[in-house]
């Protein structure tokens, strides 16, 4: 059902500042920065390898991004990995008792659908799901 490792999520609370220091510290280039209206969170995403690193920050209150931040501080948010069918891994995750935050698919960064699972279900890490293009 797993295809690879899409990316990581990494929530910050400065993102001019956090791409400037990811840069400096790490070389990493190019950069792909876009803000997630729905989800109410700018991202900017370098890529490593096959696979890339997503350093998210809320732009307004009250969003699961914006308590996290609140509660944990920055740090370590989400795995993403790439599936085959992402309906069918729903069904899959579904009929296992796995706690879904979207039954179905939605459209996330960079236009992909995405869906994301409850850290219940996945051993105490967020995880998101990202339909293979
Ligand atoms: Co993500």
């Amino acid at each position: 059902m797993l295809r690879k490792i899409d990316h990581l999520g990494i929530v910050v609370r400065d993102l001019d500042a956090a791409v400037d220091h990811w840069k400096a510290l790490f070389g990493l280039e190019p950069l792909h920065r876009e803000v997630v209206e729905d989800q109410g969170v700018e991202v900017a995403k370098f890529p490593i390898g096959e696979s890339a690193i997503e350093l998210i920050c809320p732009i307004r209150e009250g969003t699961g991004v914006a308590k996290f931040l609140d509660k944990r501080g920055e740090g370590f948010h989400h795995v993403c990995y790439e599936v085959r069918d992402l309906v069918e891994a729903l069904q899959h995750l579904d009929a296992g008792g796995a706690r879904l935050i979207d039954s179905k698919p939605r459209t996330g960064a960079g236009g992909d659908q995405v869906a994301f699972v409850h850290p219940k279900s996945t051993s105490g890490v967020l995880t998101e799901l990202k339909q293979a293009r």
